[in-house]
């Protein structure tokens, strides 16, 4: 090939390649399947590296990757970032309606937008001449910090902008709120907890601490996502409502925040408030209220700015999820890795129609820089799905009868003694064989994403543990069924059951297995990843961390932790052990797997499996599993009680499959 044509062909991969980021981040459309996706992927990243002339920072392979810094530089906002007044009733909100209308001698019910307001963190993105240039924080408003490496990883964030009926400006400076679903953070929750890490209290501050990191590889492996909601300085460019810049900013490529509605008047802006509160808990991402603004720029521009406010907007606030309660006595939890979390017992108390009687203190650090004690009164938040937490307590309510929890010296299950590493928050439990540790192991080892072992649950872990019959988790392959049928509450019909989980279970494939292990960093995800680049288990118990960091996405720290333990000779003799009871561990199929390319929707129940396990078996036939159905879905699977996604196939008509087709076609 000549360079020149060389040169095409890259900046036609990074075409692509952006073009299906937008189709699957932004639109949440996919085109292709991830398996192609990654194949266009590596292809242009085996042509950067063979022609290192070629080389963009707006190459998507650039995304991730990027060196870790010493600290963030400071950026100077062109036009300072303002924060919002907020209203907490009818009546505040109503006195913003009126303030503008007297500001602006306006008769005439004025004109708002409605928007969420994003729980999340605010940004700025700097495009030049349509290149993303710089991306930061809020900061105080006039300086943030430049965090440019870490947005990039976003995926709903263009690299470049894309050129539509309106020309890409010259500049723009694009404010937006990058948030993470609640799946996610639920998700990286899961995995901090079985790798032993403190877990975030809430979204946004998993959002925070994954767009704060100096190393921009795991900041890429959290998936933070986008809502533009504003605009600083732009050049060569100008819009007449605020309408209109957000359905500019969705041509640019850019993810504009979704609007609830347009409302005259303030009683069309109570009923939205109202319906939108109703209906917050549904939305995948966490909202306190609603964003209302004066839709017309011009307006806008008329009211000006007032105390770093704007005049033009305000946000209606919702009811906080929050409680004052006393603190009977902290107690700890002894995780899979022997992280000691200390909890709060509450004096029951009810929030959003849930009785709390325990929150998550976290660690030590946590409790320190809250100062949190024994008998104090607490506020107590309760936040969508998350685990109850401490936001702060009253010292001004203090009796003196309050006392300061100490961390115990000796691990309360089994008695060892307890240390902390330099520079974590976690207390730890040195007991190699600590009961509670074990416990955690084997839960995490049978739960879903790992090996999916049915009927393993806490009662009966337990008893295995409390009665010396497994000592690691290579112990369970060992267990005869008399051994199970032995055991309190445990018939011989379900000893069966169990026995032949196990069994089942040596058939896993290796992305469940290394999940299973509880390598610290390592999730489904990182698992896979592992997985496909070495291709099997020896590989990726021998590689150096040099080869581990060659895998996509891998960063120093996740290669020196797995690195770490498999060098482990415990953990390498339990491996052997779990292989010697016969686990034929098997490889994912990639590109050319037999549904390669295609794309799923289930709806409605199936009855010879879970949804879990049809997910597992779509995937190792290198098909996908998406969540809603679209013009690019190939099959929607539509079980008992189909919902409207049924009735979504058959507009669009998508072939739909009923369980039995369903079946055959994966070979079941
Ligand atoms: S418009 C004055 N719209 O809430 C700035 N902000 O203090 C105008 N936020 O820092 C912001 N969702 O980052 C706007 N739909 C939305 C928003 C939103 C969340 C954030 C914003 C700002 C904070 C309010």
């Amino acid at each position: 090939m000549s360079k020149e044509s060389i040169r095409k062909e890259i900046l036609h991969l990074r075409g692509e390649l952006e073009k299906h980021n937008y189709r699957y981040y932004v639109l949440d459309d996919p085109l292709v399947s991830d398996a192609q996706y990654d194949e266009l992927f590596q292809k242009l990243q085996r042509l950067e590296k063979e022609h290192p002339e070629f080389a963009s920072p707006d190459s998507p392979t650039q995304r991730v990757g990027a060196a870790p810094l010493e600290k963030f530089a400071t950026v100077r906002h062109t036009i300072p970032m303002l924060s919002l007044n907020n209203a907490h009733d009818r009546d505040e909100m109503a006195e913003f309606d009126d303030r503008i209308r007297r500001f602006l001698k306006a008769s005439d019910p004025i004109e708002y937008m409605v928007e969420p307001k994003i729980d999340g963190l605010a940004v700025e993105c700097v495009y030049e001449r349509g290149r993303l240039a710089v991306g930061s924080t809020r900061g105080d408003g006039v300086n943030g910090e430049d965090i440019t490496q870490n947005l990039k990883t976003i995926r709903a964030l263009p690299l470049t902008l894309r050129s539509s009926k309106h020309a890409v400006p010259e500049r723009l400076e694009v404010r937006g709120e990058v948030f993470l679903t609640r799946a996610a953070f639920q998700k990286i929750n899961r995995e901090r907890e079985e790798a032993g890490e403190p877990f975030f209290a809430n979204p946004r501050n998993a959002a925070a601490g994954s767009l704060k990191q100096l190393d921009p590889t795991i900041t890429a492996r959290r998936p933070l996502d986008i809502f533009c909601h504003g605009a600083g300085e732009v050049i060569g460019a100008s819009f007449t409502t605020d309408a209109a810049f957000l359905e500019t900013l969705s041509e640019w490529g850019l993810k504009p925040v979704p609007v609830l509605g347009v409302c005259h008047g303030v009683d069309e802006i109570f009923a939205l408030h109202a319906r939108t509160e109703e209906g917050r808990e549904k939305l995948p991402y966490e909202i306190d209220g609603i964003v209302v603004k004066v839709n017309d720029l011009a307006l806008q521009r008329r009211l000006g700015e007032i105390a770093r406010s704007p005049r033009w907007a305000i946000a209606y606030k919702f009811k906080p999820r929050q409680a004052t309660t006393k603190i009977l006595d902290i107690q700890i939890q002894v995780g899979r890795t022997g992280t000691l979390t200390p909890v709060a017992s509450l004096e029951p108390v009810g929030i959003g129609g849930v009785t709390v009687k325990s929150a998550s203190l976290h660690n030590m650090d946590e409790i320190e820089r809250k100062d949190i004690r024994i008998g104090d009164m607490a506020v107590v938040e309760r936040a969508g799905d998350v685990i109850p937490y401490v936001v702060e307590v009253l010292k001004d309510r203090r009796t003196g009868t309050e006392r300061q929890f100490v961390m115990p010296e000796r691990c309360p299950v089994c008695g060892s003694s307890v240390y902390r590493e330099e520079g974590e928050a976690a207390y730890r439990c040195v007991g190699l064989s600590c009961p509670a540790q074990l416990k955690e192991s084997l839960k995490f080892f049978g739960s879903r994403g790992a090996m999916d072992i049915e009927g393993l649950g806490q009662k009966l872990i337990d008893q295995l543990v409390e009665r010396g019959m497994v000592k690691d988790i290579a112990d369970l392959y060992a267990l005869t069924t008399d051994e199970l049928a032995g055991l309190d509450r445990m018939a011989e019909k379900s000893a069966d059951n169990l026995k032949r989980e196990l069994e089942r279970s040596k058939d896993a494939m290796l992305p469940s297995f290394l999940t299973a292990l509880g390598i610290r960093h390592v999730g489904e995800a990182t698992a896979k990843l592992l997985a496909e680049h070495f291709g099997d288990l020896k590989s990726i118990m021998g590689a150096t961390e040099e080869q581990l960091m060659e895998v996509r996405e891998i960063g120093p720290e996740v290669a020196k932790s797995i690195a770490r333990f498999f060098a482990q000779e415990q953990n390498r003799r339990v491996i052997e052990k779990l292989l010697a009871a016969d686990l034929r561990l098997k490889t994912p199929a990639k590109k050319d797997g037999k549904l390669s390319g295609r794309s799923f929707v289930l709806t409605g129940g199936l009855e010879t499996m879970s949804r879990h396990e049809a997910q597992k078996r779509i995937e190792a036939l290198g098909g996908r599993l998406a969540s809603s159905v679209s013009r690019n879905t190939d099959y929607v699977v539509a079980g008992a009680d189909p919902g409207s996604k049924l009735a979504q196939a058959k507009k669009l008509d998508v072939k739909v499959l009923d369980e039995k087709e369903f079946l055959e076609l994966i070979g079941a």
